[in-house]
């Protein structure tokens, strides 16, 4: 087109893409032009602004590296993660939530019944789960995938006091659907503020902390997969996730546990928590 104006450019620049052979990328791409042309029109996007916001963009590239992405910290901090988890849900299976920086494949295998514990300060919390599809009939191919930070706040890749692999495993789940685990009371943790999106986060007088929660990734053969979290209903900042990755139906309680078998079986001098954590998986479409 010759003359591009102001009122004829959007539709310019959808139709330069309209050859993309793919039908759902040109439409995703023809909805980003035009949603990315309304906020700068909406808003009179300035040049000191659009410099600005590529500016940011620039820095968040900077401090990316293979263990870090800044731009996975942009998409969950806007809330597109969680949305995307939320869009993606299925009647009567158990939600997703984020998945967060700090999965990664290959935990170590175990047996349902095995402690993570090994030399980690903390509470001890018996994790108790039951996966089934979303009519409550067991899944046995089951397997779960689980991480979570130590008490100190930090995840074993981001500090190099703690062994590697800790606090995190997969294992089968039984015959019956159940698993169970003996693991540590999960701490609130803050996302990485040294990079733009702190400074995002600074100028909004917004939080970086996420509440105390437990990761998992629950697979059987036929059934979607689910990646989600359990959070911990006492931890001070289950309302004001930075992520946004808190469900109602997330949100269990550690109940104090008080069974000398448990004890027993676990080797615990002391206190111990329960939750329980029912997983319902909904069938592959
Ligand atoms: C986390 O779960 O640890 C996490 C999730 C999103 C961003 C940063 C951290
Ligand atoms: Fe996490």
């Amino acid at each position: 087109m010759r003359n591009i104006t102001e009122h004829n450019v959007t539709e310019a620049v959808k139709k330069s893409f309209e050859r993309i052979d793919d039908p759902r990328l040109r439409y995703l791409i023809g909805e980003l032009v035009h949603s990315v042309h309304a906020y700068a029109r909406e808003t009179r996007l300035t040049h000191e602004e659009w410099r600005a916001a590529l500016d940011f963009l620039h820095r968040s590239a900077a401090i990316t590296n293979d263990s870090r992405s800044e731009f996975t910290l942009l998409s969950d901090v806007l809330g597109l993660s969680s949305l995307v988890d939320l869009l993606a849900s299925s009647p009567g299976a158990t939600q997703g939530s984020v998945l967060g920086p700090f999965h990664s494949r290959g935990s170590p295998w175990v047996e349902s019944g095995a402690s993570l514990i090994k030399d980690n300060a903390g509470e001890p919390v018996l994790l108790r789960g039951r996966v089934t599809d979303i009519h409550g009939v067991p899944l046995p191919d089951a397997t779960v995938d689980f991480w979570q930070n130590a008490d100190n706040g930090l995840y074993w890749q981001l500090d190099s006091t703690q062994p590697q692999d800790n606090l995190r495993c997969q294992l089968h789940v039984l015959a019956d659907g159940t698993f169970e685990l003996m693991v540590i009371r999960p701490r609130p943790y803050m996302v990485p503020t040294d990079g733009p999106i702190g400074d995002l986060l600074r100028v909004s007088h917004r939080d970086a902390w996420r509440p105390s929660h437990y990761h998992v990734i629950v697979e059987a053969p036929g059934y979607r997969t689910l990646v989600t979290e359990i959070f911990d209903a006492d931890d001070p900042y289950v309302a004001q996730d930075a992520v946004f990755g808190v469900r109602e139906s997330l949100v269990a309680a550690f109940k104090p546990g008080n069974d000398p078998a448990v004890r027993e079986k676990y080797q615990l001098a002391g206190a111990y928590r329960v939750v329980d954590c029912p997983v319902k998986l909904a069938a592959a479409a």
